[in-house]
């Protein structure tokens, strides 16, 4: 639905409560710089890290200066017959909602908890409108380092071993836990909490003191942490895949830290890692990496787009480490540049993700909702 400009309004979402609140308001400074202003009527939606929605003129940049006391909150009703965004209005009576804008597509450039994890995704399908990226199997399974893995293993892509353990048991029988995880191989271990990115609280463990400590760390971030095992010197590659239905895939990137590993210092503060695109890998690795890139974005039914990332072992095995349905998106961000190498420009690329939304949005209408009993 055009509104009388005859533009598509787009809501562009970034903030969030998660940890990468930060980065992602690096992702949608460069989203809003390349959506065309010819062609669409841009709303930003900032989201604070206590989880309240704010809009009005220059979010972003009220964002980033951390000065968003004079933004107008705003919700999305749940109820598809009040379609659009609402702003909140303190009156005499207590609060008011007013109808602010219709919006054609949602694009939430959000990653981490409560953006890329399919509980934004519920309140989309909820409200029945268009949106960005993955639904909320792709988006839950894609953030779920747990479940993700088995779901790959029951697809035959090959995922390093592995063990979950529960905050409750680290806290409760930190021995069990040792022995389970040293069960999983030999050190050196990994420690990650199952749903977070940006390498928050990962650890690299060498030791059984270092693990006792790995494990504690993680468990402050969620209540399932998953052990695995490391692989020594791994190359990290890279793969956009693009689409709903018929997905495509980038050219490989690879990412080869600056650090011991691809820590959150490495990404975002040490600034010494560096990408090299398109990577070089001999011919059956990168056959293999295309295909298996294309069928986990199928097998979790994701959709828009996905960066799946690969380790490869020194001996030239490669495993699938995790998908990203909302990969950073800054203009130097890996899944944007692989999209350039592969000969799709930055704007162009916002363009495809805002149609693959609306022609996920079509093919979603077409579902039955009531049974029709055959007379
Ligand atoms: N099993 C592993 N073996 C070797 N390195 C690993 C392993 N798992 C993770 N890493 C390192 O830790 C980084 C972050 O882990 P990852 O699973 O990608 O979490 P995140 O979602 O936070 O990016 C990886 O980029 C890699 O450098
Ligand atoms: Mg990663």
């Amino acid at each position: 639905m055009k509104q009388s400009t005859g533009k598509l309004t787009i809501a562009v979402l970034f903030g969030g409560r998660s940890g990468e609140h930060e980065v992602s308001l690096m992702s949608a400074r460069s989203v809003l710089s390349v959506l065309d202003r010819a062609r669409y009527e841009v709303i930003e939606v900032g989201i604070t890290q206590a989880g309240a929605w704010l809009t009005g003129e220059n979010v972003l940049a009220a964002f980033e200066q951390g000065k968003v006391a004079a933004l107008l909150p705003v919700c999305l009703h749940p109820d598809p017959s009040k379609p659009g965004l609402y702003g909140i209005r303190s009156s005499g009576v207590g609060e008011v909602l007013e109808k602010l804008a219709e919006v054609d597509v949602y694009f939430p450039v959000l990653h981490g908890s409560y953006g890329e994890d399919g509980t934004l995704q519920g309140l989309f399908e909820l409200a029945d409108v268009s949106y960005v990226g993955a639904g909320v199997v792709g988006s839950a399974v894609g953030m779920d380092k747990g479940v993700f893995k088995d779901v790959m293993r029951a697809h035959g892509i090959p995922v390093v071993e592995s063990v979950l353990a529960l905050r409750s048991e680290i806290e409760t029988d930190l021995e069990a836990v040792i022995r389970s995880a040293e069960a999983v191989s030999a050190y050196p271990l990994f420690v990650k909490p199952a749903n977070l990115g940006s390498s928050v609280g990962v650890t690299k463990c060498r030791s059984r003191a270092d693990l006792a400590e790995g494990l504690l760390e993680a468990a402050q971030y969620d209540r399932r942490v998953l052990i695995e095992r490391g692989i020594p010197d791994p190359r990290e590659i890279e793969i956009a895949v693009l689409g709903n239905a018929a997905p495509q895939v980038s050219v490989p990137g690879e990412v080869v830290p600056g650090a011991d590993f691809y820590s959150y210092d490495a990404k975002y503060v040490l600034d010494n890692s560096a990408l090299n695109i398109p990577a070089v890998l001999n011919a059956a690795q990168e056959a293999q990496i295309r295909d298996v890139a294309e069928r986990a974005f199928r097998a979790v039914d994701a959709a828009g787009m996905a960066r799946v990332d690969f380790l490869i072992s020194r001996s030239g095995e490669v495993f699938l480490n995790e998908i990203n349905t909302i990969p950073g998106f800054t203009r130097i961000s890996m899944y944007p540049k692989l999209w350039e190498a592969s000969g799709l420009p930055y704007p162009e690329l916002v363009n495809r993700l805002v149609e693959l939304a609306l022609e996920r949005k079509a093919e979603r209408d077409r579902t039955v909702h009531q049974y029709r009993r055959n007379a």
